[in-house]
């Protein structure tokens, strides 16, 4: 199929194509019992995401229950900073799962050691899941689209200097505070690595790119400005310049609050993800008409289903009515979601007039 017939594309081009396109962050995951069977044949998470057959495996898996728009290439957000060289593994991360546990990077000569123009190279088996996914959509599912990923800088820098998540990232907000220039050399490094990391993506057949600041709501107005926009604005100048002007991006700074307007209006992305703690429709007044919107049902709200999914789900259909829009969850699903629920989204979503 033609690139400009898939609906996720469309949208992201800026047409109010309804029903809209939907796809849900983290879609290939634990709630679905084969995506549990291919990590353990992988031999852990980690394994998985460095083999690229399997990888595209789990891609595909919510593609056959469910008729989604996109598929997300599946890797994870610290593979940037294994590839620039930092170690990586994986340990219990809370009660349902695993997280990332990275060598923190707290200093110069920390960062020195960093090796941010080998990153692409020490990448290429994330490439490869990029090229066989590609290959097994055009083949089997047409009017999908693939998003390639990257965490933006800030988020990066988030487990790279802090080395794990769940403790609100104290080491990075104080670095930003307090030694703002040592920050800077980080993200020197990371905007390198992070071009040249999603331009491979691109190369190897990603439709689209997506930059994840999960972490973007940690800072205060004055820091989202410098360690948010500016630098995701930097980004995008780089990716512009490499894939051309009309390439798809989206942004998702999320927890931003306030300062989602400016980060529309200044980043240059042409869709921006919204999280759940937003409004809908204040969200869709307060953005620039010409930005695509995705998002942003409370995933909490996808496990309860029933009538409480159904009205969440309507209200959002309704507030984004008329303007570019994709649908999807406001953070990514959790691993108690039914699966049925999916289903039901899904079909609400698709039968949207
Ligand atoms: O379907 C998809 O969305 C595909 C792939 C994907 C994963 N991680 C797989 C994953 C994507 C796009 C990500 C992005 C990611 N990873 C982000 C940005 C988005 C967000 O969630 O805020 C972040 C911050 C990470 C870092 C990360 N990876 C954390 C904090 C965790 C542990 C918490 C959790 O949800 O398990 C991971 C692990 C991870 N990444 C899993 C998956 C499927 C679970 C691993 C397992 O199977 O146990």
């Amino acid at each position: 199929m033609n690139a400009v017939d898939k609906p996720f594309l469309r949208a992201l081009g800026g047409e109010a194509v309804w029903p809209p396109p939907i796809w849900l962050m983290r879609q290939a995951g634990r709630y679905l019992p084969e995506y549990r069977a291919t990590k353990e044949r992988a031999g852990g998470f980690l394994e998985l995401c460095l083999n690229p057959e399997l990888s595209a495996e789990v891609t595909f898996q919510p593609l056959r229950r469910f008729a989604l728009d996109a598929a997300i290439l599946f890797t994870d957000l610290p593979m940037l900073p294994w590839a620039m060289g930092q170690g990586l593994r994986y340990g219990q991360g809370g009660a349902d799962g695993v997280g990332p546990i990275l060598e923190p990077v707290r200093d110069a000569a920390a960062m020195a050691a960093l090796k941010p123009a080998e990153a692409a190279r020490r990448a290429a088996p994330i490439m490869e899941t990029v090229s066989r996914i590609r290959a097994g959509l055009e083949r089997d599912h047409p009017g999908v689209a693939l998003i390639g990923f990257a965490g933006a800088p800030w988020t990066v820098a988030c487990y790279m200097i802090d080395g794990r998540g769940g403790h609100g990232f104290p080491v990075a907000r104080r670095m930003a505070e307090e030694d703002p220039a040592l920050l800077d050399r980080l993200f020197e490094g990371l905007l390198e690595a992070s071009e040249a990391y999603l331009v491979a993506q691109a190369e190897a057949g990603a439709e689209a790119l997506m930059l994840f600041d999960s972490w973007a709501g940690l800072l205060p107005p004055e820091g989202f400005e410098r360690w948010v926009i500016e630098p995701t604005a930097a980004l995008v100048r780089r990716l512009r310049a490499r894939l051309g002007p009309d390439f798809p991006l989206i942004g998702f700074p999320r927890l931003g609050g306030d300062g989602i307007p400016a980060y529309a209006e200044r980043v240059g992305v042409n869709a921006v993800g919204l999280d759940e703690t937003l409004d809908p429709v204040e969200a869709a007044a307060m953005m620039p008409p010409g930005v695509a919107l995705q998002g942003n049902l409370d995933s909490k709200v996808l496990v309860a289903g029933g009538e409480a999914l159904e009205a969440a789900t309507g209200r959002i259909l309704s507030a984004m009515k008329g303007r570019p829009f994709v649908f999807n969850l406001g953070h990514g699903i959790t691993p108690d979601t039914p699966i049925e629920h999916v289903s039901a989204l899904v079909t609400q979503v698709k039968a949207a007039r």
